[in-house]
């Protein structure tokens, strides 16, 4: 796997987890929801039931549009199909994402953060201000022109991994265990966590904190016991984590509207015959739109119980956040392929 300079930090530490992580899988037909049909009749000869390795609850979006699209392909395509692991029983993305791309795991899905630490052209979709809003954003990374084709392929050669597309992630904010933060002083010396790329380090640190990268299932303990004082995310996974007990004070910073790609084992791809691909991208196509629309619901959903658990929102109007953010999109522009790819998303 071809790893590149900025993503030495955060792979580094992989390599001993890796083996553990392999072994411990619990196989097929062992997925969280039991396997689907295909699953069940142990997967044909020419097929494959597939696992996936999500970092979400079941009761995510992520979770259900999934699992609906391995049922959907399970009844279209004979032995193949796809069983869904969640709250990272495979292993938090930066192994999910190893595992794939050497075989072990099929599928998985992975932050727009992980893929910046192999191919830094990623980073443009990870920017503040690139997308206008989800459908925007949906459009650019579903309906890919051939500069995000490209960009999708890019990780074949280096690391086995074809992107196929990805469901959002919704707009993400900042939360706290000690209070709303309105500005850069509100968080200076305190610790924030970010998920594990330079982007993300560079913009909590904007933001006025300092940055403290850490895999996503360990954060409601890091908060609990305050090893960071703050994170930053939307208002699903919050809920659905149940960060908010352990940091009941959002503020609506939205800095970005993230991404969450869909991944598969190149080879694994490539061994469909054209019939099973066809039901596989019809099966993905559903999946994301699937989850789109359960999007802005569950969003409602997350807010309502979060305050009912005790979670104070606090909207804000920070200019000093706006321009600070506004550099760092400026900043990581660093070559033409990413200008190229900026320019597209913004219609310029
Ligand atoms: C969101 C996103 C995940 C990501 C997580 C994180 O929940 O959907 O893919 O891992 O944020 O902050 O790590």
């Amino acid at each position: 796997m071809r790893i590149r300079k900025t993503s030495v930090l955060f792979t580094s530490a992989l390599a001993a987890s890796l083996a553990l992580t392999a072994c411990g899988g619990s196989g097929n037909g062992a997925g969280g929801d039991g396997g689907n049909d295909a699953d069940a009749a142990g997967g044909g000869s020419d097929g494959k039931v597939m696992r996936l390795a999500l970092n979400q609850t079941e009761d995510h979006p992520s979770y259900i549009a999934l699992d609906n699209f391995g049922q959907a392909l399970a009844d279209e395509a004979e032995g193949w199909g796809i069983d869904v692991y969640p709250n990272e029983q495979l292993g938090a993305q930066a192994e999910a994402l190893q595992l794939v791309s050497d075989g072990s795991v099929e599928m998985a899905i992975v932050s727009g953060a992980q893929l910046e630490n192999l191919n830094e052209d990623f980073t443009v979709y990870n920017l503040p201000k690139v997308f206008e809003d989800v459908d925007h954003q949906m459009d650019v990374v579903n309906n890919p022109d051939e500069l995000t084709q490209d960009l999708f392929a890019s990780l074949e050669e280096g690391s086995k991994i074809t992107v196929l597309g990805a469901f959002t992630q919704g707009s993400r904010s900042v939360y706290t265990s000690f209070g709303p933060v309105e500005s850069t002083e509100d968080l200076a010396g305190k610790k924030m966590r970010v998920q594990e790329s330079a982007l993300n380090i560079s913009i909590a640190e904007a933001l006025g904190a300092s940055a403290t990268p850490m895999a996503y299932g360990e954060l409601y303990t890091g908060l609990q016991s305050k090893v960071v004082d703050a994170a930053e995310n939307n208002e699903v996974s919050y809920y659905t984590q149940k960060h908010f007990e352990v940091a009941p004070y959002w503020t609506y910073t939205n800095h970005v509207v993230g991404l969450d790609y869909l991944i598969i084992n190149s080879d694994v791809l490539s061994s469909m015959d054209d019939d099973t691909r066809a039901a596989f991208d019809a099966g993905w196509e559903q999946a994301w739109k699937e989850h789109t629309e359960l999007w802005a619901e569950a969003t409602q959903e997350a807010i309502d119980g979060a305050k009912e658990g005790g979670a104070t929102f606090t909207e804000i109007d920070s200019p000093e956040f706006d321009e600070a953010l506004t550099k760092i999109a400026e900043e990581y522009i660093s070559n033409e392929n990413q200008q190229a790819l900026y320019d597209q998303a913004r219609g310029n």
